[in-house]
């Protein structure tokens, strides 16, 4: 099941408005900045207004659906306040917001008094309902449940396709929060990863609604890059249960030979791509996961070494980019030549 880490049953919502103020979250110093920073520079805060463009408009109708700005198959990622219970709503939403501070945070009336005590921590808060989103397994629940899968019929419709990654993810969203110097790129990367397969294995299971017949290959492809990465980030290969290897990736204290280990094992993987057994299609997928990864895992941690392997990584992210062309025995020597120039 999806783990719904920003939906507390306990709590309502009360608006984007109610952190705004200007000694709160509405000011312009550098602590009391964060309404700004979503307000002008966050996609989120436009998510509600994609949907009234013309391209959402021909997605919605290419996929049989009414206005897009009132349709629950699309509010509930651009404009998830339309989703919310009329119970649940202390005030009236502005549904036009998209994506907001409750959105991520958890519903605001059970903390928002609390929240600013001095002598709460971030657990008393956590406990109160506010997302500690500190916790990288917290953070990738909250931002995969819109991001890693969208329907095969809005894909087919022309929506585009989603996959997370939650050290680029979280690093592309403008930051309205500190984040500690030594947090590694690569353990984000890792829980992200983990919490993605858990979430494809669990529609893979749903039944119901189109055959989506990208989906097994796109699951395969994360649990292939997983049964890579997680031994060498020495951690138990737990395949059939992905959740309780994003915990333990979240949990673990990550050195900078884990980043090493890593990305030397996925850059290792030219064989797999020529076991002359598994499908072209299947090959495309994990070579486009693959690609991600990397990017990921040279550019996260080490400027000067993704710089001098930039040739190497542009070769493969190339020949990944059109699945129908995609060749298994070049992206093989394109690997072969990643991991000469690592040397
Ligand atoms: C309620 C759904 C929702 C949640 C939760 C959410 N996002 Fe998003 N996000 C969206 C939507 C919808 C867009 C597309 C906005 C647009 O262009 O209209 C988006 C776009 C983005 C983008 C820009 C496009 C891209 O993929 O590069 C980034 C970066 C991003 N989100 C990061 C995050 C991160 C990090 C989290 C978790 C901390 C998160 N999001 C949580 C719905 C969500
Ligand atoms: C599962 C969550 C989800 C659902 C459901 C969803 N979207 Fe999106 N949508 C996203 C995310 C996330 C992005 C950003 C993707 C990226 O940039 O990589 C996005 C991007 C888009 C974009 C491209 C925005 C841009 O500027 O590139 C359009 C248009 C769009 N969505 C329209 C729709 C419409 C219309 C619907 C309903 C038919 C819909 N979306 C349903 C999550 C969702
Ligand atoms: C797409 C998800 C998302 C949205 C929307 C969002 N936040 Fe955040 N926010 C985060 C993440 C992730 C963090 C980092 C968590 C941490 O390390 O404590 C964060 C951290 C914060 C912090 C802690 C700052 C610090 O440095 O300790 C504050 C305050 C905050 N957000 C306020 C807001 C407010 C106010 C809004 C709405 C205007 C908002 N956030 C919208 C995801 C989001």
């Amino acid at each position: 099941m999806p783990v719904q880490a920003a939906e507390s049953p306990l709590s309502r919502y009360l608006g984007a408005s109610s952190c705004a103020s200007s000694s709160c979250h509405g000011g312009a110093g550098e602590k009391r900045d964060q309404v700004l920073t979503w307000e002008q520079r966050d996609v989120h805060r436009r998510a509600y207004s994609t949907l009234v463009t013309a391209r959402s408009g021909q997605i919605a109708r290419a996929a049989g659906l009414g206005k897009p700005e009132t349709e629950a198959r699309c509010t509930v990622c651009h404009a998830p306040f339309a989703q919310v219970a009329p119970a649940l709503r202390v005030v009236p939403l502005d549904v036009t917001v998209g994506v907001s501070c409750e959105s991520c945070h958890g519903p605001a009336e059970s903390w928002l008094r609390s929240h600013t005590r001095p002598d709460f921590t971030r657990a008393d808060r956590a406990a109160e309902g506010l997302a500690p989103l500190e916790d990288l397994y917290v953070r990738a629940n909250t931002c995969v449940a819109c991001h890693e899968q969208v329907e095969a019929g809005l894909r087919a419709a022309g929506h585009p396709e989603l996959r997370f990654e939650l050290d680029g993810q979280t690093r592309a969203e403008p930051r309205h929060w500190r984040e500690p110097a030594d947090r590694s790129g690569a353990q984000a990367w890792l829980v992200g990863q983990a919490v993605a397969l858990r979430e494809l294995e669990w529609h893979s299971g749903q039944t119901a609604g189109a055959k989506d017949d990208r989906l097994s290959e796109r699951r395969d492809a994360v649990r292939w890059l997983l049964a890579h990465a997680a031994p060498a980030a020495g951690l138990p290969l737990l395949a059939a249960q992905p959740d309780e290897l994003a915990r333990a990736a979240a949990g673990k204290t990550w050195t900078a030979a884990d980043t090493d280990a890593l990305r030397t094992r996925l850059a290792r993987t030219a064989g797999d791509f020529r076991n002359g057994v598994t499908s072209q299609v299947q090959q495309s997928c994990r070579a486009d996961r693959l690609v991600l990864a990397l990017d990921r895992l040279f550019a996260a941690s080490d400027r000067a070494l993704e710089k001098k392997l930039e040739p190497e990584l542009t070769a493969l992210f190339r020949l990944a980019q059109v699945p129908a062309e995609f060749s298994p025995a070049a992206f093989a020597d394109a690997l072969d030549r990643l991991v000469a120039a690592m040397k």
